[in-house]
């Protein structure tokens, strides 16, 4: 099947080369890529677009690795370099973005004062987020939602950076904070 090919426009192609890898291309990449990997290897993708590469890395590692990762651990041997300020922008949201939405399906966040479930059984928290009972749930503790995406934003300014992969010139708000 032909995989469609993504650009923004032929001004940014001519000048940049920016061309972005279809998903479904990156899947069958990083499938054969990395498929002894066991989550550990750490990952540097120099010009990395709007995110396809980097997103499906995480995607694998979160949900077809056998290890059992949580995502901002997942996210700390991923780092890359990228030129253009709106694909690193457009990144760090689509991976946000990601991050939420799994989140919501298979983590519990954990309030220490209320304990683990919130006062509620499991069978019914699964029921509630439409979980086998099979599925793996996760616990983060101490921390929201909110709380926690912001630590994962934090993580991906320090490792998702705009820069020049060619001189390692890199613009990243947090690096030696
Ligand atoms: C062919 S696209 C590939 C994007 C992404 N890796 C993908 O597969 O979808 C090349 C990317 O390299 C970026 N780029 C070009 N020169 C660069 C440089 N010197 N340093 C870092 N990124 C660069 C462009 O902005 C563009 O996003």
């Amino acid at each position: 099947m032909p995989k469609k090919i993504k650009i923004k426009s032929k001004k940014r192609v001519r000048a940049f080369g920016e061309v972005f890898t279809p998903m479904a291309l990156c899947r069958e990449m990083i499938r054969e890529g990395l498929k002894d990997d066991d989550g550990s290897k750490t990952i540097l993708e120099p010009s990395f677009g709007n995110g396809n590469i980097i997103l499906t890395i995480l995607h694998e590692r979160l949900e077809c690795s056998k290890v059992s990762n949580l995502p901002h651990e997942a996210l700390q041997t991923i780092y890359g370099i990228e030129l253009q300020q709106d694909n690193v922008e457009e990144t760090h949201n689509r991976i946000l973005n990601y991050v939420k939405r799994w989140c919501q399906k298979y983590v519990l966040f954990a309030d220490p004062e209320k304990g683990l479930l919130d006062g509620r059984d499991l069978d019914t928290v699964f029921e509630e987020r439409g979980l086998e009972l099979m599925t793996v749930t996760r616990f983060i503790f101490g921390a929201d939602l909110n709380t926690y995406l912001n630590q994962v934003k934090a993580m991906l300014e320090f490792n998702l950076v705009q820069g020049d992969a060619l001189t390692m010139d890199i613009n990243t708000q947090w690096a030696g904070r």
